[in-house]
């Protein structure tokens, strides 16, 4: 019996030394201590020993199986930690090295354009307001002076839905939905993009930007519009830019005009940027036509207002002297990281 348990513990421990992964280890485990292991059959026939031996036999049985445990646990805590060390090594990280910079995207030119418009205009006390680009012919034309067979209509090219519903041609509608709001005074822009008809080309595109304003209250004159655009003009384009307004034709304002800035590149000297007149078009305007607020609800006996609209894309190529409209739209990453 005590050769039998020699040769146990022999083997054991050499089987556990030899041993290379934890799992093998489990496995000399149940070998010899497991429900069917070999020191487990052996205490088994302990009742084939003489019983004066039994104490003696016991004993040395319960002795190879402690040693065979303290050298499994040893054996495995040392694999463990070979193999958390190897783990360490393998994934080392290097605190010092630089990081990675996380690569952000750019804000798009219109984008930046209309985020300084409307911090102009807020800080005038404007309120920003967005409205549907899927709007009823009433908003878009109808209640902005332009009738039926008005030829306005024809001007902008429209894409229509159905015969009451068009893809807006202008922000302008927001100005009639606002006055029929009825909360006056009103003083708001309102940007959004716009639809027409157009062919792509370096000037056009089906479908654009543009910023409305509208103000209207009790006292509102023709040198307030004056006085707010030319004030936009500047802190839009530098302290030294001058404003001309120029008599036009729109049908929901009345007088109209376009405005004109002093060309920023050449100072108003004249050059290729302003087609050697040395001014640059960049918004329409006027006098809210009373015809208009009437149909609004509001009383033009009592109020008046003044609007204007200024193409958003007009802007940003002008401020980032971009000669291309489609550069806009065709958001080429080399292009759009330039901002
Ligand atoms: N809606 C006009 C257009 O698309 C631009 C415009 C002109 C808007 C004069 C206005 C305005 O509010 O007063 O051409």
């Amino acid at each position: 019996m005590k050769e039998k348990l020699e040769k146990i513990r022999e083997e054991a421990l050499r089987q556990i030394d030899a041993s290379d992964a934890l799992e093998k280890l489990n496995d000399i485990r149940v070998a010899y201590l497991g429900k069917k292991g070999e020191l487990t059959s052996v205490l088994k026939s302990l009742k084939d020993v003489a019983p004066e031996d039994r104490p003696k036999v016991g004993q040395m049985v319960n002795d190879t199986r402690a040693l065979i445990e303290t050298r499994l646990e040893e054996t495995r805590a040392a694999l463990a930690k070979k193999a958390r060390e190897e783990q360490l090594a393998r994934e080392v990280i290097d605190v010092t090295l630089p990081g990675k910079k996380p690569e952000i995207g750019h804000s798009h030119p219109n984008a930046i354009a209309l985020r300084e418009v409307e911090k102009i205009f807020v800080g005038m006390g404007y309120e920003v307001i967005e409205g549907p680009e899927i709007e009823y012919d009433e908003y878009n034309f109808e209640k902005l002076n332009i009738p039926a067979n008005h030829p306005a209509k024809d001007e902008q090219d429209t894409f229509y839905i159905n015969k009451e519903i068009v893809l807006r041609t202008q922000t302008s509608p927001m100005q009639a939905r606002t006055m029929e709001k009825g909360k006056l005074p009103i003083r708001m822009i309102s940007p959004g993009r716009v639809f027409r008809s157009d062919n792509v080309d370096a000037t056009h595109s089906p479908s654009f930007h543009q910023v409305e304003g509208l103000i209207v209250d009790r006292h509102i004159t023709l040198a307030d519009l004056k006085g707010t655009l030319a004030e936009f003009a500047k802190q839009m384009f530098g302290e030294d830019t001058k404003v001309k307004f120029r008599p036009h034709h729109f049908p929901f304002t009345e007088p109209s005009a376009e405005m004109d800035v002093s060309c920023f590149k050449c100072g108003g000297k004249g050059c290729r940027f302003c087609k050697d007149s040395g001014w640059i078009e960049i918004l329409g305007c006027g006098m809210v036509h009373p015809h208009v607020l009437e149909m609004c609800g509001i009383d033009p006996e009592q109020y008046t207002g003044f609007a204007f609209g200024i193409g958003l894309e007009r802007i940003a190529l002008l401020k980032y002297e971009i000669d291309d409209m489609r550069l806009l739209y065709e958001n080429d990453i080399r292009f759009l990281r330039q901002f």
